[in-house]
């Protein structure tokens, strides 16, 4: 295991994924708040921050109690702070060293530098830099402009690179990352999906017993595998849940619940539609729909819980970006809308968490979910929205209304399929506007609803950029939608980018 120190870059995530794609597993804990170092801990890597080291606030952490105990690589702010406060000086750099560089000398013995060459591309991002090192550093790699861009402290484990090799414009990134953790660290090799599937069921079995678990279902890639994780650990002491809120996509419900049965889940199914559309009737606002269906959500599993005898335990799908957010050295980012899964448990459900994914990356829950053999069609779904066609219904949510957008939406997803685009997109669906329009059919004129169609390509929704769908493509979803669905007279395609736009409408 390998551990990550957060100073607040945005790119550590980065950093963490790129050592997971070398099969090694690593965490990333806040810079202040480090967890004991076991005989698994086999090195850190400092990550860059936002901050400089020459503020007064700098960010400090124990560099004496770690150096000389475990291989460190410091990056970035992680190298400046090492290099700062052991003698050396960080400067504001004259020029701005942000971009492509090269480095023009390396110091090719160096175990960090195997199998890299002079003239490899690295990415710098950094408006400080090491003016002076102490005598004890080396300087192991230079770039025309920056010559400190790497150092070691002579004799021991301890590294700084100025640049970023988790980037993949820094073309032998991984190569350094692997040597650093492999050669240097002594890391084997052998984290998969396997060996994650396998440690996971074995640690469920020991930690649940035979206690029973509940397990709220959505359809959802996350809660899907942790149900089959921890159906392979415990068989029919976990108890699913799947609700129909009656803001599913069409005939979403019942073929999701079929596909579960399939999987030989032990599952409930729900149809709570009326609960949900009596709380939604007359509401607008977004974050009160979002309340209401929140609600009503927790009263309905609640209700389906305590049918189930002596449970214990509720079972959740939340992975680890949520956990990250949630003790993240910056501090949760601002709730422009209030979604989250962490800490999302009432009082008064009294059950202990388990969460079998918390340790994954999304990619890394799909890969497992594929050792698991789920049907692809699980897998790969689109994101969709815990309150799902509510919040793409702009003011008030009726039933009729609802039916409408299911017609419409499956129009536009059946026809990404057969085009082949679904899987180019990120996420995708169609929106209701409260905006009437006049239109012509026939000799009528008609006088009825728009409808929005919302495409994206992202990584991981925190940004996005819409999809640029081919013409012909839309030609004939607008022509279907606009043809069979009655009510929408008119569709109309959203071209902006998150930011400063938002995925869904509301
Ligand atoms: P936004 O609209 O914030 O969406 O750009 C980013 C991602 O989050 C999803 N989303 C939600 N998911 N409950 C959820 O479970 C919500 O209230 C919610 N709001 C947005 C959205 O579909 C996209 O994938």
């Amino acid at each position: 295991k390998i551990l990550i120190l957060d100073f607040g870059s945005q790119f550590t995530q980065l950093i963490a994924r790129r050592v997971r794609e070398l099969n090694i597993y690593c965490e990333i804990h806040p810079f202040n708040k480090i967890p004991e170092i076991d005989d698994n801990t086999k090195g850190i890597i400092l990550s860059g921050s936002p901050f400089s080291v020459r503020q007064e606030d700098a960010l400090h952490f124990d560099f004496a109690r770690y150096h000389g105990q475990l291989p460190i690589l410091a990056v970035c702010y992680g190298a400046q702070y090492v290099a700062h406060f052991n003698g050396g000086e960080v400067l504001p750099s004259s020029t701005r060293e942000y971009g492509r560089a090269h480095l023009h000398y390396i110091e090719n013995a160096n175990p960090l530098f195997k199998q890299i060459y002079p003239g490899s591309q690295v990415w710098m991002s950094h408006g400080d830099t090491i003016a002076k090192i102490a005598d004890n550093f080396e300087v192991i790699a230079s770039t025309d402009s920056v010559r400190v861009a790497a150092y070691q402290i002579s004799g021991t484990q301890t590294y700084g690179i100025q640049f970023h090799p988790e980037v993949t414009h820094s073309i032998d990134g991984r190569q350094l990352l692997e040597n650093f953790l492999v050669d240097i660290c002594g890391c084997a090799q052998d984290w998969t999906s396997d060996s994650f599937i396998e440690t996971t069921i074995a640690e469920l079995r020991e930690k649940l017993g035979d206690d029973k678990v509940v397990l709220g279902l959505s359809g959802g890639v996350d809660s899907s595998v942790a149900a089959v994780l921890l159906h392979q650990a415990i068989g029919k002491n976990l108890h699913c849940i799947f609700v129909d809120n009656g803001l599913l996509r069409k005939d979403e419900y019942q073929s999701v619940l079929d596909s579960y049965q399939h999987m030989g889940l032990n599952i409930k199914g729900i149809d709570a539609k009326q609960r949900f559309y009596d709380a939604l009737a007359g509401i607008s606002d977004p974050e009160k729909k979002r309340k209401a269906i929140g609600r009503v959500f927790i009263e309905v599993f609640d209700d389906a819980a305590h049918e189930v005898q002596d449970v214990k335990w509720l079972g959740q799908g939340t992975i680890y970006p949520d956990v990250i957010e949630s003790l993240s050295v910056k501090g949760p980012s601002a709730t422009i809308k209030s979604h989250h899964n962490v800490g999302g448990l009432p009082d008064f459900m009294k059950l202990k968490v388990v969460e079998p994914l918390n340790t994954l990356f999304k990619d890394e829950v799909r890969r497992v979910g594929k050792a698991l053999n789920i049907d692809a069609n699980i897998l790969g779904r689109h994101p969709f929205p815990g309150p799902g066609l509510a919040i793409r219904i702009l003011g008030d949510v009726t039933p009729e209304k609802v039916a409408i957008l299911q017609e419409a939406d499956a129009i536009y997803i059946n026809n990404l399929r057969a085009s082949g685009l679904y899987d180019k997109v990120w996420q995708a669906g169609a929106i209701y506007l409260p905006v009437q329009s006049v239109g012509v059919m026939g000799d009528e004129r008609t006088y009825e609803n728009v409808v929005c169609l919302r495409a994206v390509e992202s990584l991981d929704g925190m940004t996005a950029d819409w999809c640029h769908l081919p013409y012909d493509v839309l030609a004939k979803i607008s022509n279907e939608i606009i043809n069979n669905v009655k009510g929408i007279n008119r569709v109309v395609y959203d071209i902006s980018s998150k930011p400063p736009a938002t995925i869904e409408w509301e």
